[in-house]
């Protein structure tokens, strides 16, 4: 009787890879990111773990998140939630362009780094540049005891548990679990949202684990997709608002392990240049979850169609017969508040990504040219 062990393979518990088990393992970190934050009869949002005061965060003027790579992408879903709901002005910028583009930071600047490793060299700089500027640096971090977190005024941990795949997925979901805390408190704090709406978006908080165990259970209908879409050359992804931000990540999340060139871009701006790129049979990626929005982006999605794209639409469920008379596929996302939709429709891109680089023979955990932190600038 022989058993073969080692113990990457126990730590990989059944999974072929570390990837596929960390996006298997989202709906417990979203849980647990989740657990002890939002008040047990489900009104409130309290960061009991934050010591800036009440005053401090009325006298916030504005926001900068800075951060890399996915962490970057999980600031932009960061930016629409606080600006919807504590109605406080947000500037993005990724870590390694802050220091140098001598960025406004005053006293009552709050600046947001996001790190999963809390070690990545060109956040941690930008950290240091905004507390020598007068700001508070608030820290959402995965790693305890980083170089990010020792360093920052306040952190908020998100308890995803390692993550060991170069690629980052419940990492960057964690994230915006984060936000949406994070825009919850500042919002208590500030008096911006009504009672009933608050609620709300606690109710759609706690439904996103069971949500997401409903779409990992149609994983195989994307292997399929992701099978044909591996043998292109290049392809694209396309959505407005939060759908636009999800878009980039789905397509660094594709270029980082399967090789395949693609580039995101805001369904409206298609017609500026992108669509010359458009012929026939190049797979488009469109993300239809904003019902604000959702005419706009259908007829953002006819015009690649007219032109021969080949469209998957992720949209909601409920909108998905209407959006399937216009593309090609339609994979369905179960429905949830538009502001929260980032952390379900992220999940089939990740998917994708992984069956692509499957599919053509990559290593899929550890991408060629890549470290999982980096510490250098
Ligand atoms: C994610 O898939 C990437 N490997 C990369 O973009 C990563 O998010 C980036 O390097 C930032 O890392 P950090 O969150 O540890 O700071």
């Amino acid at each position: 009787f022989h058993v073969d062990w080692d113990l990457v393979t126990a730590e990989k518990a059944g999974f072929d890879h570390f990837m596929l088990k960390e996006i298997y393992e989202q709906p417990k970190a979203y849980r647990d990111t989740m657990l002890g934050r939002i008040a047990d009869d489900g009104k409130s949002v309290h960061l009991k773990e934050l010591s800036m005061t009440d005053d401090y965060i009325r006298s916030i003027r504005k926001i900068h998140i800075v951060a890399c790579g996915t962490a970057y992408h999980a600031g932009l879903v960061g930016k629409s939630v606080i600006e919807t709901l504590a109605r406080i002005p947000v500037e993005n910028d990724v870590a390694s362009e802050y220091r140098y583009r001598s960025p406004i930071i005053t006293p009552d600047t709050l600046v947001i780094v996001v790190s999963q490793s809390g070690e990545t060299a060109d956040t941690l700089a930008a950290l240091r540049e905004a507390q020598k500027n007068g700001a508070r640096v608030l820290a959402i971090t995965n790693v305890v005891g980083s170089s990010v977190a020792r360093e920052a005024n306040d952190v908020i941990t998100t308890w995803a548990g390692p993550e060991i795949a170069v690629a980052s997925t419940k990492a960057y979901t964690s994230q915006l679990i984060a936000f949406y805390l994070l825009g919850l408190h500042l919002a208590r704090v500030a008096g911006t949202q009504e009672q009933a709406a608050v609620e709300e978006i606690i109710a759609g908080l706690h439904a996103l684990p069971e949500q997401v165990e409903s779409i990992l259970e149609q994983a195989l209908l994307l292997k399929q997709v992701a099978e044909s879409m591996a043998h292109h050359k290049s392809l694209f992804f396309i959505g407005r608002g939060v759908d636009y931000a999800v878009a980039q990540e789905g397509s660094l999340k594709l270029k980082e392990i399967s090789y395949i060139h693609s580039e995101a871009y805001a369904a409206g701006e298609l017609k500026h240049g992108t669509l010359a790129l458009i012929e026939d049979g190049v797979p488009v990626i469109a993300l239809v979850t904003q019902e604000l929005l959702y005419e706009k982006t259908l007829s953002n999605i006819k015009e690649v169609k007219a032109r021969g794209a080949h469209v998957l639409a992720v949209a909601n469920s409920g909108f998905e017969d209407e959006v399937a008379k216009s593309v090609d596929e339609v994979f369905s996302i179960p429905k949830t508040l538009p502001i929260l939709s980032p952390a379900l429709a992220v999940v089939p891109l990740q998917l994708l990504s992984y069956y692509a680089s499957l599919a053509l023979g990559h290593d899929v955990d550890k991408p060629r040219n890549l470290a999982k932190s980096v510490t250098v600038e």
